[in-house]
């Protein structure tokens, strides 16, 4: 065949988000348990050429414009720099980004910088040490907060920052986080938490809802809505104080934007999952170790793309999270 990633939605995927690895050196409470999860056997993982070959694919044959490298954790896969490199050098040049914890990219921004990395995206839930340590499990508050102003400094902008509220956890962070932000220049949004934790225990009740977060920032901060189109963005936003600056709110389960979704993925270990929320995956690594052509993966991954779902179904009393969490299909 030839042409994009429709579905039978009439849905086009143009937006690719890569997940480098299924680690990470936090253990987010909402993501992660503290001992970690089965990781991915290392056979199992592609190559640093296996992907750059895939987001080629994607690129020259499938109409990927915006190519988003997450993990887990990104930055702990060694051949980054290189990864971002054989991204940067397609043509058409996709736009290319990075969602990532901050933990050690006071020291390669630069490099990510140099390779083409247009900008990045940083997961930070509070601006109190303390709490950081709560939360993730781990002492690296300054590691974060040096790298984000190092990705700042390097060019890599705008720096959006994603925030995850939990309740009677970091509520009373969502004021000093968008001061913080306001403070850098940063772009703050805040996301509510989908069912896609690892230990399976969201519940709709718990969920820190778009509604309470603007109640709160609106106790604070004058917000009036963004009259710029939104298009795709799962981020609705609001200018802050009369603005320039904006906070974002992604409200991915009680405002669903599944009907504008232009996002396809592959996860580590080489599946297409034309959701977050799919039940199934399609294999490219297995057909393209035993010798398949671009043209074949294509075909594929378009055959891939025609099923996906119309919506994520969280509300339908019949929903089941999928099999992998978060942290193994990249956010
Ligand atoms: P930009 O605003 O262009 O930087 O993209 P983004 O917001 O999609 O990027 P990011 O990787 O920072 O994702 C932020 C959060 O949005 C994720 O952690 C998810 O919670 C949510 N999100 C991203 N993609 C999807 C999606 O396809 N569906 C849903 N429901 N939520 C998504
Ligand atoms: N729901 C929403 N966002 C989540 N993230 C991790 N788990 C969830 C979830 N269950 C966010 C992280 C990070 C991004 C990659 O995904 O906070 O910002
Ligand atoms: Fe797209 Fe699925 Fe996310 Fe909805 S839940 S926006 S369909 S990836």
């Amino acid at each position: 065949g030839t042409g994009g990633l429709v579905d039978r939605h009439g849905r086009v995927a143009t937006d690719l988000r890569v997940s480098l690895t299924d680690r990470c050196n936090l253990r987010c409470t909402y993501c992660m348990p503290p001992e970690g999860l089965d990781w991915l056997p290392k056979v199992e993982v592609l190559t640093d050429e296996e992907i750059v070959r895939l987001v080629r694919i994607g690129v020259e044959q499938l109409g990927i414009e915006e190519v988003r490298f997450t993990g887990g954790e990104p930055l702990l896969r060694p051949g980054l720099v290189g990864i971002v490199a054989g991204a940067t050098a397609l043509s058409p040049r996709p736009e290319v980004s990075l969602t990532t914890n901050a933990i050690g990219l006071a020291r390669v921004a630069p490099a990510l910088a140099a390779a083409g990395l247009d900008r990045i995206n940083v997961s930070l839930d509070t601006v109190d040490r303390d709490r950081f340590k709560q939360l993730t499990h781990r002492d690296r508050f300054d590691d974060v907060i040096a790298g984000m102003a190092a990705a700042h400094a390097a060019g890599l902008t705008p720096v959006k920052v994603n925030a995850v509220l939990l309740r009677g956890m970091n509520e009373e962070d969502a004021v000093p986080l968008l001061d913080f932000c306001l403070e850098h220049g940063y772009q703050l949004r805040f996301i509510e938490q989908m069912p896609l934790d690892a230990h399976h225990a969201w519940t709709r009740g718990e969920m820190v809802t778009a509604e309470d977060i603007l109640e709160r920032l609106t106790a604070a901060h004058t917000l009036t809505p963004d009259t710029e189109d939104r298009g795709s963005a799962p981020a609705e936003r609001w200018l802050v104080d009369g603005g320039p600056a904006t906070v974002g709110v992604i409200a991915s389960v009680t405002r669903s934007f599944c009907g504008s979704c232009d996002r396809t993925r592959l996860t580590a270990d080489g599946q297409i999952r034309n959701c977050l929320f799919a039940r199934e995956e399609s294999d490219l690594r297995t057909p393209m170790r035993e010798g398949a052509t671009d043209q074949e993966l294509a075909d594929r991954w378009r055959v891939a793309t025609l099923g996906k779902l119309p919506g994520h179904g969280i509300d339908d009393p019949s929903f089941l999270q999928p099999a992998r969490p978060m942290s193994a299909i990249g956010g």
